[in-house]
């Protein structure tokens, strides 16, 4: 079976790895501070903070951001749950705005009716690796005096007009062991903004500057070296895995014929975390992926259900009807677009699919 996703770990990994366990610092030592240099170039920002993974980058932001009980947060039901768990560990209230059908983002058109007096925040997600609309979101947020979180944990690298994703806001990125830069498990927040990064780094222990005192309650949701030396081993190969990425989902769109294939617009730098088709019209998804199995390809459903129709979530927001996510919750397919696909893999999968 081709997997839908492959981390490549050479001996560069094994090596950095290797190095940290005898240095005798596991955590708190040079990596992370090195990795976090590379993350803020890597997204043209300031300062990068370093966390445990994604989720508790996404948690770390919205505390820094002074989000809380009584504040929505708007953001889109089309995500990877840990957007929207984020909002309710700070006790705040997700708001969500229906996607876009081309680009499976946040539909900047729809914010502006979403706003109410307690709108605090929006956390756009670049899904997939695909930047939002950002000039929308931001004109929107300006306007509103909002808080803007960019949930790039899929995005690493990505770029809307030439900017990386990550630099228009406050950016959180996953390093976990599927993403472009898998480290196993592990985050990062980039930011400009000298006192938000200080206050996540201290958040992210304990809220702790001199050993042993506390200017604030924190948390430990620190990096160890050992997954920072990983990351950073794979950040030295990004651009060739992006490069790889790009290519293999050039060759699937010029090849795939059967079902609908992601749209590009101009402008946008996408980076392939997913390369998600659509089969449409009412036609049988199940059957589609039990095909692709069968044919040796290895698929995965992002997401089968948004997150709005979460039982716990509905107790909370109540019930909405978000008719476009609810539609491409029953239709995308990701189909493998890893660095590690070689001709034949990129043809099988060709093959497969136009069988359908
Ligand atoms: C869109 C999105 N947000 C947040 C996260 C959370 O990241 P992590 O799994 O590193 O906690 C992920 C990871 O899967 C994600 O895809």
């Amino acid at each position: 079976m081709i997997p839908i996703s492959k981390p490549l770990i050479g001996e560069a990994e094994k090596k950095a790895v290797l190095e940290v366990l005898e240095s005798g610092m596991l955590v708190q030592g040079r990596r992370v501070a090195q990795l976090e240099e590379r993350f803020a170039e890597v997204c043209g920002t300031r300062y990068a903070v370093a966390t445990s993974s994604g989720t508790t980058a996404l948690h770390l932001a919205l505390i820094a951001h002074g989000i809380g009980p009584g504040d929505e947060v708007i953001t889109t039901p089309f995500t990877f749950i840990a957007t929207v768990n984020a909002i309710l560990f700070v006790g705040a209230q997700p708001v969500f705005v229906d996607v876009e059908e081309e680009s499976f983002n946040i539909d900047p058109s729809l914010i502006e009716a979403a706003v109410t007096p307690r709108t605090q925040a929006i956390i756009p997600v670049h899904l997939y690796g695909y930047p939002c609309d950002m000039d929308a979101v931001i004109e929107t947020a300006g306007r509103h005096n909002l808080a803007l979180i960019e949930d790039a944990a899929q995005a690493i690298g990505a770029t809307y007009k030439g900017r990386p994703v990550g630099s228009f806001g406050t950016g959180c990125f996953s390093l976990y062991a599927t993403k472009n830069v898998p480290a196993g498990e592990g985050g990062m927040i980039t930011t400009d903004n000298e006192a938000l990064a200080d206050r996540c780094r201290l958040l992210r222990s304990h809220g702790m500057r001199r050993r042993y005192h506390y200017e604030f309650m924190g948390y430990n949701f620190r990096m160890t070296d050992l997954h920072a030396a990983i990351a950073l081993a794979q950040t030295d190969r990004l651009e060739e895995f992006t490069a790889k990425r790009r290519a293999n989902a050039a060759y699937l769109s010029a090849h795939i014929t059967s079902v609908v294939t992601p749209q590009v617009r101009e402008g946008y730098g996408h980076v392939w975390h997913q390369y998600t088709v659509r089969v449409d019209g009412g036609r049988d998804r199940d059957a589609a992926v039990c095909s692709l199995h069968e044919a040796g390809v290895g698929t995965g459903i992002f997401y089968p259900a948004p997150a709005h129709q979460h039982d716990y979530i509905r107790n909370l927001v109540g019930q909405v009807s978000l008719p476009m996510a609810e539609r491409l919750a029953q239709e995308v397919i990701s189909l493998p677009v890893h660095p590690g696909l070689s001709q034949a893999d990129l043809e099988q999968i060709v093959e497969a699919v136009n069988r359908l």
